[in-house]
């Protein structure tokens, strides 16, 4: 990261310059005003709800140019990543840094097998729930809850033990997912198997039951591989800033995670795919996509179309495409009767980007547009949408507030405000008076 110059502040048209402040560059993407002294130099702070202006760190971990529909893993193109890797050597490279070779993914392999059970005393947390709670409610509470085990290996400021929260997160969150789905169903909950893959495990676990055993199909298994890839990072999305500013306090990693996962939640986040998969089935009919894009364009209706725009691409979501190619693929594949669902989608499609309103607003299908779908043909109940992107998004958390923890310039985030309530009053005397 390199100083090359400085940004000199004026107010008006004084004579003295406000403050100088200097201008840093990274490795690529849009240099940034270093606004630190800023308060103690101006008596002033930054304004800027959203954070739309906002660069919040410095990563090394993942890189988005919203214009050009660009998206890198540690430098590595998504489209490769998601062609050429599996989901766990992913997770390896964004962890790490570089792409495994064979010892190292064999090696981080086994390590998440060997953490994919979960402390049996935590089944007792299901109990608690009903059984139509919502699995992000459960997900809150069940992943809340690892924190109050492994003490063992608990101390933030020790890498070693920071990366076994890593395994076990990685390791534990689909056992887990998987589980909420078990309990709504009132079916037993399923051990993971060591002789499976990753999401080979996650399938059965879904699926299996005691009775019957379960094999998932190689093409189910590539695909949701491909989902968790596309799902694991994204530079600092409202989850992954949350999971940072509750790091920075030195709160219980696994509580950290557990703040994510509630952000996530949100129909405007990664609530979107459950919402779309609902918003098409309310839509229902080619017929009537012209008034949901009616009603999406009416500012006085908050109906929005789910699974359109993002804050940061304003060009494609790169994600989208692969979303939408993978759709086809198992659609195809499985000769499944969700063509229909996604006959609605692609149309849908297709008229908003011709619509001048989605023109000059820039919105694009992002990752959720498609997903929901996928998921639906995989079997995975409109529900747990949300759950299945928590599960792919797990490492990209966990290498974010290990890249904060481990920042020499790491303190707690403390963001400042604009006050505009009421100025200083003294209480009445006769205030407890009716
Ligand atoms: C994810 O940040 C990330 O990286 C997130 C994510 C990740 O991987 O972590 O990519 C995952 O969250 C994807 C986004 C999933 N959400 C949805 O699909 C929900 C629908 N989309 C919108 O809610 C919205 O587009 C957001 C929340 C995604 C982005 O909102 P912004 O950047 O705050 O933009 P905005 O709300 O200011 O919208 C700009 C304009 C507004 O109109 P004006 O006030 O300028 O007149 O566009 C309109 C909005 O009303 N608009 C939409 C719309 N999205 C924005 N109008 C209709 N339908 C939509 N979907």
């Amino acid at each position: 990261m390199t100083h090359q110059r400085s940004l000199t502040l004026n107010e008006n048209d004084a004579a003295q310059p406000l403050c100088d402040l200097p201008v840093l560059s990274g490795t690529t993407g849009p240099n940034v005003i270093d606004v630190q002294a800023l308060y103690k130099e101006t008596g002033m702070f930054t304004y800027d709800p959203g954070f739309n202006s906002t660069a919040s760190c410095r990563s090394t971990i993942t890189f988005i140019d919203g214009e050009e529909g660009i998206l890198l893993y540690r430098g590595y193109p998504i489209e490769q990543l998601a062609e050429q890797c599996n989901f766990l050597e992913v997770c390896y490279l964004i962890l790490k840094g570089n792409l495994p070779n064979k010892d190292e993914i064999n090696t981080f392999q086994n390590n998440i097998t060997m953490h994919t059970m979960v402390h049996d005393q935590l089944t007792n947390f299901f109990k608690g729930f009903r059984r139509d709670a919502h699995p992000m409610a459960i997900m809150v509470g069940v992943v809340g809850a690892l924190s109050a085990f492994y003490h063992d290996a608990l101390d933030i400021r020790s890498k070693k033990d920071r990366e076994m929260c890593a395994i076990r997160l990685i390791a534990k969150v689909p056992t887990i997912v998987a589980m909420c789905h078990k309990y709504s169903t009132g079916m037993p909950f399923m051990y993971p198997d060591n002789k499976l893959s990753y999401v080979e495990n996650f399938l059965r676990m879904m699926h299996a039951t005691p009775c019957d055993d379960y094999l998932p199909n190689p093409i189910l298994v590539r695909a949701l591989d491909r989902i968790l890839i596309l799902h694991a990072d994204h530079e600092q999305n409202a989850s992954t800033s949350t999971v940072r500013l509750a790091g920075s306090s030195g709160a219980n990693p696994f509580a950290c995670i557990t703040a994510g996962i509630a952000c996530l939640w949100g129909a405007a986040h990664g609530g979107a795919n459950e919402a779309v998969l609902n918003m098409l089935e309310d839509i229902g009919d080619v017929s009537k996509i012209p008034e949901y894009i009616k009603r999406a364009k009416d500012k006085n209706d908050p109906f929005r179309l789910m699974g359109f725009g993002h804050r940061v691409y304003k060009n494609h979501d790169p994600r989208a495409k692969l979303m939408r190619q993978t759709c086809h693929e198992v659609l195809n594949e499985l000769g499944l009767h969700d063509i229909k669902l996604f006959e609605l989608a692609l149309e849908l499609e297709r008229i908003a980007l011709e619509d001048e309103y989605f023109i000059e607003k820039k919105l694009y299908p992002n990752v959720d547009f498609y997903s929901g779908i996928v998921l639906h043909a995989l079997g995975i109940p409109t529900n747990m949408f949300t759950a299945m992107f928590a599960m792919g998004r797990t490492v990209g958390w966990i290498a974010h507030w290990d890249e904060m923890i481990s920042d020499p310039e790491q303190k707690i985030g403390r963001p400042r405000q604009l006050y505009t309530g009421a100025a200083r009053r003294d209480v009445p005397d006769n205030h407890h008076q009716a």
